[in-house]
């Protein structure tokens, strides 16, 4: 009897392992007819008990229906669980493992002439400057009359012009896409008093054949001060400073005179060569120079025109096309991939 007993506690733990295992109904199913069905394995153990001694057989039965009963209880549950939630099934074979790192979206950055043109402004917002921006669709008067630059004046040949349909613009005043950031030192000195000193990023537009070292679209950084006292030592220093700190500490630099009709004098600027410290390379064409900008001393009649005494005040005011400075620094070769959009070149600038 003892035998039977061991068999019966057996097929219990059986049956309910194998029960908790099954995958599907299917499966399920047929546990059920293995341990329960009429040639079950519980039925060929139930056949012994004739062989047993009256009084163990009521001792024995009753076992052997508890432990059906167990079966037939986890049967019913795991089918349920089955039944009651299709997904269950679906989710037991397609399981997530949460602990997987997850794809990391692809991330954008800046692009190159965007981070040169936040160096170039944070470099001069540290000298105090305050950074300001103006309209890329300019008056005729803003981008050269006010700038000593008047109409049939050969000077006009420096910027070739896109010029706004004059049945579009207003009448009498010829409208244009502004061919460099000069006009906002008209703009910033019609509306302030001085000391002025300002920094001014944007856009500018040339009616230019494009070539490896012209595009038809640009960007500039314009700066200016203005203030009582101000000579051409403070142009020199403010520009010799800003060199040093965008193209590193021992940074020489060259001014010759140059010719822009809102200046007296006019200047360019160079710094020696980086790649060849001065010595002559391909960067600098073998001369050590690198021109970067182009600066003065406001004309006195820039300033007369705003309504700013000459004699008291003067400033001066620069130039710079931040795709230059960037060509030059990572040794670019044509200003073309700037707007070429291929990721090959603008991944290159983390
Ligand atoms: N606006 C000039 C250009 O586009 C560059 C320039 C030269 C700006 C001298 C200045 C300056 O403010 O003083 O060619």
């Amino acid at each position: 009897m003892n035998e039977l007993r061991r068999d019966l506690e057996n097929l219990q733990a059986q049956a309910i392992a194998q029960i908790q295992s099954s995958a599907d109904a299917t499966q399920l199913e047929q546990t059920r007819v293995q341990f329960l069905g009429r040639k079950g394995r519980l039925t060929t153990i139930l056949r012994q008990l004739p062989t047993l001694a009256a009084e163990d057989r009521p001792t024995i039965g009753a076992l052997a229906n508890q432990v059906k009963e167990a079966i037939e209880e986890r049967v019913v549950a795991r089918r349920a669980a089955f039944e009651s939630v299709p997904g269950d099934e679906i989710l037991a074979k397609d399981q997530i493992d949460v602990t997987l790192p997850g794809r990391r979206p692809g991330l954008g950055r800046l692009h190159p002439i965007t981070q040169i043109i936040r160096r170039i402004c944070g470099v001069f917002v540290e000298m105090g400057f305050a950074v300001m921006e103006g309209p890329e669709v300019e008056w005729d008067y803003y981008n050269f009359e006010a700038l000593n630059i008047p109409e049939e004046h050969p000077a006009r040949d420096m910027w070739d012009t896109f010029w706004i349909d004059p049945a579009t613009s207003q009448a009498g005043k010829p409208m244009l896409l502004r061919t460099h950031t000069s006009p906002m030192q008209i703009r910033i000195m019609e509306q302030t008093r001085p000391p002025v000193r300002v920094i001014v990023p944007g856009k500018c537009y040339r009616y230019e054949a494009v070539d490896a070292s012209h595009e038809s679209q640009f960007d500039q950084v314009e700066g200016l001060a203005v203030d009582e006292q101000i000579t051409f030592a403070d142009l020199k220093g403010t520009l010799h400073t800003f060199a040093r700190r965008l193209f590193g500490k021992d940074r020489k630099v060259r001014f010759r005179c140059d010719y822009f009709p809102f200046v007296e004098p006019g200047v360019d600027m160079s710094i020696d060569c980086f790649l060849c410290k001065g010595g002559g390379c391909r960067l600098c064409k073998e001369t050590g120079w690198l021109e970067i900008l182009g600066a003065g001393m406001v004309h006195p009649g820039v300033l007369a025109r705003v309504g700013y005494d000459p004699a008291r005040y003067s400033g001066f005011a620069f130039g710079l096309g931040p795709a230059r400075v960037a060509m030059l620094k990572y040794g670019i070769e044509d200003i073309r991939f700037f707007h070429g959009n291929d990721l090959r070149f603008l991944r290159q600038f983390p």
